[in-house]
């Protein structure tokens, strides 16, 4: 059990359900992570209203405010740094990192995806796994490494791709399992490995 709870930001693109996921088991006392920060590239993400629902702090950082990759990174470095965050989640942030914030917050930065991967990096990942004739199908907590959707496996949950199942009923099934792993594997991470570097 940690002395103090770890200050974890959240970024986030649209929805938010996995923010949701987190947010709620940050509720229980003994969870390592305090949701302190929640920063969307999309002025209209629901995750944003979910973030003022719990009273937690966000802030839109959009992209397109920006002349270049480098200088979005290097401002959400700077609301990440204002609000000492110590750990952040990628939860459905839906741009690459450039390979210098990626350095800065190494070991400090994980995303939940939404396929076991190796398999079906990028986008699409449900007709993907359809398209492949796949047997399995399910989501992977990995850090954040400069290659997109390749850094080391922490976490995956599975589930059998059913005769019927389409895309959009395998992002529904899948979600479920995400909404379990993505909180389970933070409270793992933060109770074991990161402890020392935080
Ligand atoms: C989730 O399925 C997540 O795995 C995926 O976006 C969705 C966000 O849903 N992330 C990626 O595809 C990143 N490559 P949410 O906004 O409801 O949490």
């Amino acid at each position: 059990m940690p002395s103090a709870r770890i200050r974890t930001a959240v970024l986030i693109s649209g929805s938010g359900s996995n923010l949701q996921a987190l947010i709620d088991a940050a509720k229980h006392p003994d969870y390592p992570a305090e949701i302190a920060l929640v920063i969307s590239n999309q002025a209209n993400a629901y995750g944003l209203t979910r973030a003022a629902g719990a009273s937690i702090a966000s802030e839109v950082i959009a992209h397109t405010d920006f002349p270049s990759r480098e200088a979005f990174d290097a401002a959400l470095h700077a609301a990440l740094t204002a609000h000492h965050i110590q750990f952040v989640c990628l939860a459905g942030f839906m741009r690459v990192l450039t390979p210098e914030f990626v350095k800065k917050w190494q070991g400090r930065m994980i995303n939940i995806h939404p396929s076991l991967l190796p398999k079906h990096k990028g986008l699409h990942t449900h007709q993907a796994a359809l398209d492949a004739a796949d047997t399995q199908h399910g989501c992977t907590v990995h850090w954040v490494s400069e290659g997109v959707d390749e850094g080391d496996i922490i976490a995956q949950s599975a589930l059998d791709i059913l005769p019927d199942d389409t895309a959009e009923t395998l992002q529904q099934r899948v979600h479920v399992l995400e909404h379990q792993l993505y909180p389970k594997a933070l409270k793992e991470i933060l109770n074991t490995q990161c402890q020392s570097h935080l």
